[in-house]
């Protein structure tokens, strides 16, 4: 899945994805540079040397492709830029190594993740796993190459799976500096504070989400799940104008991973969902543990 979302976000080949040493290199330092994200991105380079040194790799990695794709963006059409693009139409060229690793890491350490954990969570309960493949053979019942938006649309079922995954997979805490003072309860919050909102436990009100720490995709209402509203209480992808830009492209990874991996297995669980690890906090949480799954190819699937 990484190689397929990294070429879709920067561009076929753009990073070594035809190049497996170069790939597995590339693969090696955004782990490393991703498992220790939160203390690297605030201490002094020499307290966490391996991290620097992926970060270095990254960001030199990008110091090579900024330039050049700058220049191609210029000849083309809006419908062909990528996200790199994009991006490099916003921010300064010196920079922009800097936010092209930004983006590196908030396309692949939030969704692919909860990829695992939506896998998890539906075949560890037979009677949502169930559902949802008899909802993906009822909607989709041939073998096919494609997947189009009408075909997801079909599917709120396997969404609200995927929802309710990511309400118990949300990020711990979403920081925001206070730029103007603010009241809360008569307190006042001065400016060049940092405050934290935190989705993981606003999640987990049974207020607004009865049993909260059961998976329950029934909770979700069918008809705001087909169009795209979340209830107030879900900030998952945050919230205002630094909300996740890449929200639907997200869930829609995840739809797809999961309609091609279900439609093509059959699994079966042995462990139960494994707890998340206290690793992150302002990202998607990996598991603490490993969770079984065995997965046999179905005959005459694609
Ligand atoms: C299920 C998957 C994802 C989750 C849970 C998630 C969550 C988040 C959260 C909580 C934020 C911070 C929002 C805020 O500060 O209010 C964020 C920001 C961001 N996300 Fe995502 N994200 C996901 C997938 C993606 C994907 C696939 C991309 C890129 C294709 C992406 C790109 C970004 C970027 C660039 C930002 C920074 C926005 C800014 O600071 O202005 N995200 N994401």
């Amino acid at each position: 899945m990484y190689k397929s979302v990294l070429n879709i976000v920067f561009g076929k080949n753009i990073l070594p994805t035809d190049n497996d040493e170069q790939y597995q290199i590339l693969e090696e330092h955004f782990t490393k540079f991703d498992r220790q994200i939160e203390y690297g991105s605030k201490l002094p380079a020499f307290v966490l040397g391996a991290w620097s040194k992926s970060r270095k790799y990254l960001i030199t990695m990008f110091q090579n492709i900024v330039d050049p794709e700058k220049q191609k963006s210029q000849e083309l059409c809006p419908d062909d830029k990528t996200l790199l693009h994009n991006l490099l139409e916003c921010v300064d060229i010196e920079n922009a190594p800097n936010y092209s690793v930004l983006l590196l890491w908030a396309t692949l350490a939030n969704s692919i993740p909860m990829v695992f954990w939506t896998i998890a969570f539906i075949v560890t309960q037979e009677s949502v796993y169930k559902k949802v493949c008899e909802e993906i053979e009822r909607e989709l019942p041939s073998t096919f190459e494609t997947i189009s938006d009408a075909d997801l649309r079909k599917l709120p079922y396997l969404k609200s799976c995927i929802l309710e995954t990511v309400r118990l997979r949300s990020p711990g805490i979403i920081p925001r500096y206070v730029t103007k003072p603010f009241e809360v309860k008569g307190y006042t919050v001065p400016a060049g504070n940092l405050v934290f909102a935190s989705p993981f436990w606003a999640h987990r009100n049974p207020e607004y989400y009865p049993d909260p720490e059961t998976h329950k995709p029934e909770r979700w209402n069918m008809k705001d799940v087909e169009r795209n509203i979340f209830p107030e209480y879900f900030f998952a992808f945050g919230g205002g104008r630094f909300q996740c830009p890449g929200r639907w492209f997200g869930l829609m990874e995840i739809q797809i991973f999961a309609i091609m991996f279900l439609k093509q297995f059959k699994c079966e669980a042995f462990d139960p969902v494994p707890p998340p690890s206290p690793l992150h906090a302002v990202g998607t949480q990996q598991p603490e543990g490993p969770c079984m799954i065995e997965f046999t190819r179905l005959p005459g699937k694609c």
